[in-house]
């Protein structure tokens, strides 16, 4: 057989071409939008600390369910994770009054709050935790500044523009933003980056952090119900996995004792001849 002349694929140079020029037009146009980001804070969840669940659910019941609502989960489902009595859940987290049996409703009747929020709607926070991370929602909650052009006087490092009043100046204290120079949608301009603190609230911030970590927990349990119990049988199922693959493996064996010859005679080798 004669050798065949090695040949550079057509192609190759052309589709590689074609590839700069498309990665070359991505960056212009992500320069267009290009914003910087503002660094994270750092927490930790830990779905098996019941009384930082027990807290977050408090908090959350009494701090934003006036406004957000999570119709996702049951307060009935908040018994086991919770490990709190009906009763207990009945007097100290049902503070709407929709019942035991009812998903966790906020009573602020729909399109009040368009009227008075920016024309926002309160989001529903059932999925916040997986839409958002853990890390993101503790920052959002750290970070409100005050910020006098915005209608409701103040503005959110992670969330520019944000609708949401500030519900924890008394807590917290006011808040005023760490100004860097950045982009926002391509534009240079100065771009809050932290935070610094303005006015003194009635908690310390060691007080402060701790509650914001409660409340993140407790969205990321209703945005997460079933982990805890996942991460339990996840060993189990991998062991009954690995029983399952030994047994059927004899059974393959089993199965193919009579059919192929000891001689061999599987496809592959008549594939060959
Ligand atoms: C006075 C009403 C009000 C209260 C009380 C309130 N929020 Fe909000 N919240 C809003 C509004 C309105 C938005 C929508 C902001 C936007 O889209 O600009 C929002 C947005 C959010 C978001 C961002 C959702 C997203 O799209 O990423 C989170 C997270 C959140 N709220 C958490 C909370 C938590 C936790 C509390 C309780 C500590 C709380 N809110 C209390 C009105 C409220």
């Amino acid at each position: 057989m004669s050798q065949r002349k090695f040949r550079w694929p057509v192609h190759g140079p052309a589709l590689m071409l074609f590839a700069l020029l498309a990665m070359l037009w991505a960056s212009v146009c992500s320069a267009g939008t290009q914003t910087t980001s503002p660094p994270l804070m750092h927490v930790t969840v830990n779905l098996s600390d019941i009384s930082a669940l027990r807290s977050g659910a408090l908090y959350f019941a009494h701090r934003c369910e006036a406004c957000h609502s999570i119709q996702g989960a049951r307060l009935q489902e908040l018994a086991k994770p919770l490990n709190l009595s009906r009763k207990d859940i009945e007097k100290y987290l049902d503070v709407s009054k929709s019942g035991y049996l009812s998903t966790i409703q906020s009573s602020l009747p729909t399109g009040l709050a368009k009227k008075f929020l920016n024309k926002t709607e309160p989001p529903d926070l059932t999925v916040i935790a997986k839409r958002r991370s853990p890390d993101w929602l503790y920052t959002y909650l750290n970070s409100f500044y005050i910020d006098p052009s915005r209608a409701t006087g103040v503005n959110n490092v992670v969330f520019y523009n944000v609708s949401m009043p500030d519900v924890f100046a008394t807590l917290q204290g006011l808040q005023k933003p760490v100004m860097k120079p950045g982009y926002r949608f391509g534009e240079k301009t100065k771009i809050a980056m932290g935070v610094a603190p303005l006015t003194k609230g009635v908690m310390t911030s060691g007080q402060f952090h701790a509650m914001t970590k409660d409340i993140v927990t407790f969205l990321y349990l209703v945005a997460h119900p079933h982990q805890q119990e996942r991460e339990k049988i996840g060993g189990w199922v991998l062991i009954a996995l690995a029983i399952l693959s030994v047994i059927t493996f004899l059974l393959y064996k089993l199965y193919w004792k009579n059919v192929i010859p000891p001689e061999g005679g599987r496809w592959w080798q008549y594939w060959k001849r």
